[in-house]
């Protein structure tokens, strides 16, 4: 199935009560294990791109590429929309260009009003292309790719005003933020999350900062209208963890095991398990 835009996933996910997985993608290995996995567990499913990744890649066109070649060789059945994570004005413009089926442009850092103004802007060039669109309120904590956010809870006037700019899914600060949760984390703030929906209706809530968020919280916050949850961390913590074990153990100095086929293989089984236990407990799992 070719790329399709993440609109119709997210409305037939809030509907259905469960959230898809955005998986953060870095190479080759992340993006056939996440496409293995969810077509494994008959997932709809995103993978997303920051700009930082982007650049590592090679750039957006390279992406493109070979995510349509992977979906077309690794027989990929499943939805699959390839979205642009926390981009920049200039940065959703070059994908829309390159063929991405989605994107975030994320005015969060900006003056209320200049992130109201370029989001629509992005809106208008997106939807021409049929490419969907999701925007930011209330900036999400920790740092992601260097990009450092304090953490807000979003202001529900400001989302609804944000979510009227016909945006397809809207993320909203309600105390998540990137990266590991510290100990004394407060926990997600379901009473903003509340106050978003009341205010914002039936648009597909996005929570960023899905790694390490306890699973009632998890399934709480789908509850409450939550579509898709963002996980970057947890894939990349556990594909470090399983190749420091391989070469700690000695095994790229064995036989050929130094053979990057060899070398990448511990970390990218370790993704897969990774992505299939979110799957799992955000419940997109048989919904493709
Ligand atoms: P984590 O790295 O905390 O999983 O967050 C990912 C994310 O929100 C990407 O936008």
């Amino acid at each position: 199935m070719a790329l399709v835009s993440a609109k119709g996933i997210l409305e037939t996910a809030r509907d259905g009560h469960y959230a898809v997985p955005a998986i953060n993608i870095n190479n080759l290995e992340w993006s056939k294990a996440v496409l293995e996995t969810a077509q494994e567990l008959n997932s709809p499913i995103l993978l997303a791109v920051s700009e930082g990744a982007g650049k590592y890649m090679g750039g957006y066109k390279t992406i493109v590429g070979m995510v349509n070649g992977l979906i077309e060789e690794l027989n990929i059945t499943v939805p699959v929309a390839l979205h642009l994570d926390h981009g920049s004005f200039e940065g959703a413009k070059e994908c829309i260009a390159a063929g991405f089926t989605s994107v975030m442009y994320d005015g969060s850092a900006l003056p209320f009003d200049e992130n109201l103004a370029q989001t629509k802007e992005i809106v208008r060039l997106a939807h021409e292309q049929g490419v969907s669109v999701e925007a930011e309120v209330g900036s999400i904590g920790g740092e992601e790719d260097g990009i450092v956010g304090t953490g807000e809870l979003a202001d529900p006037a400001e989302c609804k005003t944000i979510a009227d700019t016909g945006i397809d899914f809207l993320a909203a600060g309600i105390g998540n933020i990137h990266g590991k949760y510290p100990e004394n984390w407060a926990g997600l703030s379901f009473e903003t999350l509340e106050a978003i929906k009341a205010a914002t209706g039936n648009i597909p809530l996005v929570l960023h900062g899905g790694s390490g968020i306890p699973e009632d919280q998890i399934k709480k916050a789908i509850d409450l209208g939550v579509a898709k949850i963002n996980v970057n961390t947890e894939c990349q913590l556990v594909f470090a963890e399983a190749t420091r074990k391989y070469i700690e153990a000695g095994k790229d100095l064995e036989g050929k095991g130094f053979d990057p086929r060899k070398l990448l293989a511990p970390g990218a089984t370790a993704i897969k398990e990774a992505v299939r236990e979110k799957i799992e407990v955000f419940g997109s799992a048989n919904k493709a």
